[in-house]
């Protein structure tokens, strides 16, 4: 969509404060989830069928890279799609640059992917992705046997990756709290002989795991007494295609809990959200804060936990988050912001040093755009301070830097501001939650295109 008021693309948006948000919310898929289901699907034996698959530009993404490596990809309905897959061992070298768009997800999972296979393909990225390190993945699978061998640095996209022949299975400590490297790692495993051994000194999201295990691989995980966990994965493993049901994405949950807690006589109820251990330290931290969340019909779908949510208007207290609790919360700190704007005192966030390499800088971009806002802050290295209070004078304008969840944080601090907030682009929230604007606006939210 290019506005032709605007050439570079970009779309300016506006939210203000316009009374209560109220009513019930279906969510779009877990990201996180939608990615792997495709992912998996292509290396399986047999036919995956996939519900509620979220329909972003990230995983459709991905779904394009699934099919580039020889598996059949097809949709069949809304958020209902099949992949007939490729299969373990035989998956297909593809004929031109895989394009990841804004995922940071699907290129790393994919890198483990292509690394442990012996194909070579060529990984690109838009100019956000482009920035982002893929070191992190590419250190592993080059002990793995795979290796760079044209473009770039070795440390970013866009890279080509000459897959590994054969396989060598490793033991790897991450030396950062990252589900996408310790999925990388895992995922190059499948096609190795032997056992691959990832530590993971500190608990990330694991659906990987959970996925792989309902795909029919072998996995032993053990915790570890010091914190974190052991997987091992034996390899080689007859990976059939299954049904997926993907729950409601708790990352894009995140704006509409925050935007009920934040704007006064709010209601929300929010259906079917994942409830995994491993993602729900935002609702941990908002209910340290004071905010009315209720949590019911806990329930268990596709073998992940889910439950509904409601959500009330509250008085929210700033408390400190400790570093420990970031990897559960890893993408919502920027709405978290927005939600200590509104709370009274210092909200202190420990542990962000991974927020600087996630689409944009984020501890940076929610600094700038609290402060273009009126909200106090304090920005170190790797911590945040909020000072809120009773209301946020707003009216500033907020650069998002290609960064989908920026921009739906500043949106959800307008709808709560005594005057607008204008982001500078709303394209990139199609990414991950392509029906925002709609869902928020059936909830009460006022948007307004900016100039
Ligand atoms: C993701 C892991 C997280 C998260 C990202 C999705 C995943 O990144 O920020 O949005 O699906 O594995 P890291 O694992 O790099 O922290």
């Amino acid at each position: 969509m290019t506005n032709p008021a605007n050439p570079s693309g970009a779309r300016p948006l506006a939210a203000r404060s316009d009374g209560p948000l109220t009513g019930r919310l279906d969510l779009p898929g877990d990201k996180s989830i939608s990615h792997r289901a495709l992912l998996f699907g292509a290396l399986a034996r047999g036919r995956t069928t996939i519900t509620g698959l979220l329909e972003g530009e990230d995983v459709l993404a991905t779904g394009r890279v699934a099919a580039a490596l020889g598996a059949v990809v097809e949709r069949t309905g809304p958020g209902a799609w099949t992949v007939d897959g490729a299969g373990l061992g035989t998956l297909i070298e593809p004929s031109s640059t895989l394009d990841f768009g804004n995922s940071g997800t699907g290129a790393r999972l994919a890198l483990g992917v292509v690394g442990g296979h012996p194909i070579t393909a060529r990984f690109d990225g838009d100019a956000s992705l482009r920035k982002r390190p893929m070191g992190r993945v590419l250190r592993p699978l080059e002990q793995m046997g795979a290796s760079v061998i044209a473009d770039g640095t070795g440390d970013r996209l866009p890279l080509t990756l000459k897959g590994a022949v054969p396989t060598i299975p490793i033991e790897y400590t991450l030396p950062v709290a990252s589900a996408q490297v310790k999925s990388a790692v895992l995922l190059a495993g499948l096609n190795a002989a032997g056992q691959t051994v990832v530590i993971e000194p500190e608990r990330t999201r694991d659906h990987t795991e959970r996925m792989l295990a309902w795909f029919g691989a072998k996995l032993d995980i053990a915790e570890r007494p010091e914190g974190g966990r052991i997987i091992t994965l034996h390899g080689q493993p007859d990976l059939v295609g299954r049904p997926v049901t993907v729950p409601g994405d708790p990352s894009s949950a995140a704006f509409a809990i925050v935007a009920a807690l934040i704007v006064p006589g709010s209601r929300v109820e929010i259906a079917n959200v994942l409830m995994n251990p491993s993602r729900t330290g935002l609702i941990q931290t908002l209910l340290e804060m004071g905010a009315n969340i209720t949590i019911s019909n806990e329930r268990e779908d596709g073998g992940e936990p889910v439950a509904d949510l409601t959500v009330e208007h509250s008085t929210l207290t700033g408390v400190e988050v400790p570093a420990e609790r970031a990897p559960s919360m890893i993408d919502e700190y920027p709405i978290l912001s927005v939600a200590a704007a509104f709370a009274r005192g210092d909200t202190i966030m420990n542990g962000l040093a991974e927020l600087r390499v996630k689409e944009s800088d984020r501890l940076a971009a929610v600094a700038a755009g609290l402060s273009a806002n009126g909200v106090a802050l304090k920005e170190e290295t790797e911590r945040l301070t909020v000072t809120g209070g009773s209301g946020v004078a707003g009216g500033g304008v907020v650069a998002t830097h290609l960064d989908h969840r920026i921009a739906m944080a500043f949106l959800v601090l307008g709808m709560a501001s005594d005057t607008p907030v204008v982001v500078d682009d709303a394209t990139m929230i199609a990414t991950s939650y392509p029906d925002f604007e709609a869902d928020f606006t059936r909830l009460g939210a006022r948007f307004e295109a900016s100039a």
